[in-house]
């Protein structure tokens, strides 16, 4: 396996605060790794970083075999960039945005790539439409076939599903899917946890650090935790949970309380004592990948008010 991506103790600092604060990350080609975390923690900036458009501060490796610090002009003309917000112009029409977007790429024989990337998109039908006509879905099939107009290896898309139906969505991670089966290597940042799960491997970051890197079953098994479900209780029944000492988090499903805490027996010794009490029953199940990132998240910040104080 090749790496395309390696790098390591990757930094970038605003006004003296490490925003992307000593990262490692390695992906290997032809993966989707998604990158998680809540907002503000540095996945756009890491982002920019990878693809050669903003300078490293600190850090070293590689994108697509090239020096992230020396070679990132290279980097940038072999990278595809979806950005958060898809950068259209919505006076001009699919086919003219598409056409646009190539001749920014300097893209060879660009009347055959544009005709190529509105057949593969499915884009055809539309192809006179103005961009801004476009709803949401359509649009971010749009900038999702700018952005490989110019046959990059590599292709970084930051959150490019926010706002989209789901039948868009799920359409749009068949077409990752496909791309990644060809060697593209895809690192996409999310906030949805079934996104997630549609990676070969992710990675978490809050507050700038990298705080797990792996599968989704490693991420989750890394955590730690145990996790239960509890059901037929009435109203009020979810906070004396919450109140338990190996409970983390409770969240109601409907009829049935979902439970994730202290891992090894500590969960179940406490909901057995309290749902016999209280006349309910539970019985464990798996931890999700939410579970194992409200954890991180909650554990970060508890470390950093300790670094705080
Ligand atoms: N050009 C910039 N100048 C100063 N601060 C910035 C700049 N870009 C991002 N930041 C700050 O860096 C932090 C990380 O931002 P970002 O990478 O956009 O996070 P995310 O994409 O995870 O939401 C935020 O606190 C943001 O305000
Ligand atoms: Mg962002």
């Amino acid at each position: 396996m090749t790496a395309a991506i390696a790098v390591t103790g990757l930094t970038k600092r605003f006004g003296g605060r490490a925003v992307v604060d000593s990262i490692d990350l390695s992906v290997e080609e032809g993966r989707i790794m998604g990158f998680l975390g809540p907002n503000g923690s540095g996945k756009t900036t890491t982002i920019r970083m990878l693809c050669g458009l903003l300078r490293v501060d600190a850090g070293e490796g590689t994108c697509l075999g090239l020096d992230i610090r020396r070679d990132a002009a290279a980097i940038k003309r072999q990278a595809g960039y979806m950005t958060q917000r898809f950068s259209l112009y919505e006076d001009m029409t699919v086919a003219e945005n598409l056409d646009f977007a190539a001749r920014v790429h300097g893209v060879p024989d660009r009347k055959a790539r544009v005709a190529e990337a509105v057949e593969r998109m499915g884009l055809a039908a539309r192809r006179n439409q103005l961009a801004g006509h476009l709803s949401g879905g359509w649009k971010q099939r749009l900038a999702l076939a700018a952005s490989i107009l110019h046959k990059p290896r590599l292709l970084l898309l930051d959150e490019p599903t926010a706002g989209v139906d789901p039948q868009a969505r799920r359409d749009f991670w068949d077409r990752i899917h496909g791309f990644a089966a060809e060697g593209m290597t895809v690192l996409v940042s999310t906030h949805y946890m079934d996104e997630a799960e549609r990676c070969h491997a992710i990675a978490y970051i809050a507050y700038g650090r990298l705080l797990a890197h792996g599968t989704v079953e490693e991420v989750v098994a890394g955590s730690g935790l145990a996790a239960a479900a509890v059901r037929g209780g009435g109203p009020g029944l979810i906070e004396r949970v919450k109140a338990l000492p190996a409970v983390e988090t409770a969240t109601a499903f409907g009829a049935v309380i979902h439970v994730a805490g202290g891992g090894g027996a500590a969960l179940a010794a406490d909901l057995s004592a309290f749902c016999a009490a209280e006349g309910v029953d539970w019985e464990p199940e798996e931890p999700t990948l939410e579970d194992a990132f409200i954890h991180l998240m909650a554990g970060s910040r508890d470390n950093m008010a300790e670094g705080a104080a």
